[in-house]
């Protein structure tokens, strides 16, 4: 680090976004000049280590292999009316996802340009698809900004708050945060009650279960917190789901694509979702939104849904070199390998810090969560807040997640020695936060 955090050159990019860009949800005053992996330099020169981007570039900055895929379908065109023609990319992207995802099943795929906009085709297809016309979801859940998604989501009240009303008929129940258990339970004991209150009560005093569409999970909570839940609990879910014709859909626009050391999180819990939502990490950055759906509930006429650019081909170029680059160089391993060794690590350094009450996390999308101490686990929100500031002041770019985790999602290319460094940055600024 060659200046302080904002330096001289990005200042003025800051004042100038915050003049003339809508308020939305910055953090560290960082302006990016170039990236390659999980490293870039800022605009003063600065060198930093990304542990944010994975949850988007997954194979990294400027993955050489995406990078060329996307010269090379730039050179051929641009866009071309893939929403009433045809391109041969588009059906390749769509049979690749198809095979991939996991599920004996016949599938279909909608295409998009985000992760709200895969929820909001999920959305429509469950509804359609099941003549039904409520919804369940999870506190914690972070499903997207768009109408249809916001109202699944219930991850913070600023999200919601001064945009009622929202989609009727969504009732979200507690998630099964075991740290933080809403029913105070422990999951030794509890015989999976977050996920039986669903058929005991909700479907007993609430909801009638045959007028339920689908349940919209997150496999691992992404923004309320990467909260990983047992096994049990989504099995459970699924289970009470098939009884009922209820349609059980994967929202993995962060999880998926390899960042929990499988493509799909989902695979962690032997589930088959009947859909999948992907988004973010799917194309290394471009815009590119999945909803991996079972062939039956296709929307039975021409025009009932679509889009413009959707499966745009600079996107979907980018997303099949995507999916070559994860395969030929054993992303997923690493991912796998690496995440095990940075949770280590991460657990080191709980044992080290009274402030750590939780570590947390599949494969390389990790947490801790700060509390002021482990008995009354209040959230060291404050806390949380002052090691992200330092540790970016030291080269470390970090995000939070929840009410006061921090989140670590470095791109899946991530090496040891890359991992090493993070884990002494945050170490360090730890103890110093403490000291304030
Ligand atoms: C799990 C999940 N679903 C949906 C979304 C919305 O995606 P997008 O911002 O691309 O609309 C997000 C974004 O963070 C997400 O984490």
């Amino acid at each position: 680090m060659i200046t302080p955090v904002p330096g001289p050159l990005t200042q003025p990019i800051v004042d100038r976004d915050v003049r003339y860009l809508a308020t939305g949800t910055k953090g560290s005053p960082v302006a990016v000049k170039w990236g390659r992996g999980v490293r870039f330099e800022d605009v003063d020169g600065n060198l930093y280590l990304d542990f944010t981007n994975g949850m988007v570039a997954g194979t990294g900055h400027c993955h050489p292999k995406v990078v060329k895929a996307i010269q090379e379908q730039a050179e051929k065109f641009l866009f071309f009316n893939g929403p009433d023609f045809y391109y041969e990319i588009q059906g390749l992207i769509a049979e690749q996802l198809c095979q991939l995802a996991p599920g004996a099943h016949d599938k279909k795929v909608f295409l998009s340009n985000s992760g709200a906009e895969a929820n909001e085709a999920a959305i429509k297809l469950t509804r359609s698809g099941t003549n039904r016309k409520q919804f369940i979801a999870f506190l914690g859940a972070f499903h997207g900004r768009t109408m249809g998604a916001l109202s699944l989501t219930g991850s913070k009240v600023v999200q919601r708050e001064s945009f009622f009303p929202m989609l009727p008929g969504v009732t979200h129940l507690p998630f099964a945060y075991c740290y933080r258990c809403a029913y105070g339970m422990k999951e030794e004991t509890c015989g999976m009650w977050c996920a039986h209150i669903l058929e005991d009560l909700y479907f007993q005093r609430l909801i009638p279960a045959e007028e339920v569409a689908a349940v919209f999970m997150e496999p691992q909570q992404g923004e309320g917190g990467y909260v990983v839940p047992p096994k049990a609990f989504v099995q459970a879910i699924q289970a009470i789901c098939r009884k009922y014709g209820i349609l059980f859909v994967a929202d993995e626009v962060q999880a998926g694509f390899g960042k929990t050391g499988r493509l799909f999180a989902i695979e962690h819990f032997d589930v088959v979702p009947d859909i999948i939502n992907l988004g973010k990490a799917i194309a290394s950055g471009l815009p590119l939104g999945a909803t991996i759906f079972r062939s039956e509930l296709d929307f039975p006429k021409q025009g009932r849904h679509s889009n413009t650019y959707g499966g745009n081909p600079i996107a979907v170029a980018a997303a099949l070199a995507t999916i070559e680059a994860i395969k030929e160089e054993k992303m997923l391993e690493n991912a796998r390998e690496r995440g095990a060794s940075f949770k280590e690590g991460l657990q080191r350094l709980q044992g080290e810090f009274e402030p750590i009450g939780d570590v947390r996390g599949l494969g390389l999308m990790l947490a801790i969560e700060l509390v002021l101490d482990r008995e009354s686990k209040i959230p060291a929100k404050e806390m949380r807040d002052k090691v992200i500031d330092l540790c970016c002041e030291r080269g470390l770019l970090l995000l939070p997640c929840g009410t006061s985790a921090i989140r670590f999602t470095p791109a899946i290319v991530v090496t040891r020695e890359e991992i090493d460094l993070g884990l002494e940055i945050l170490r360090g600024a730890i103890r110093d936060a403490m000291k304030t």
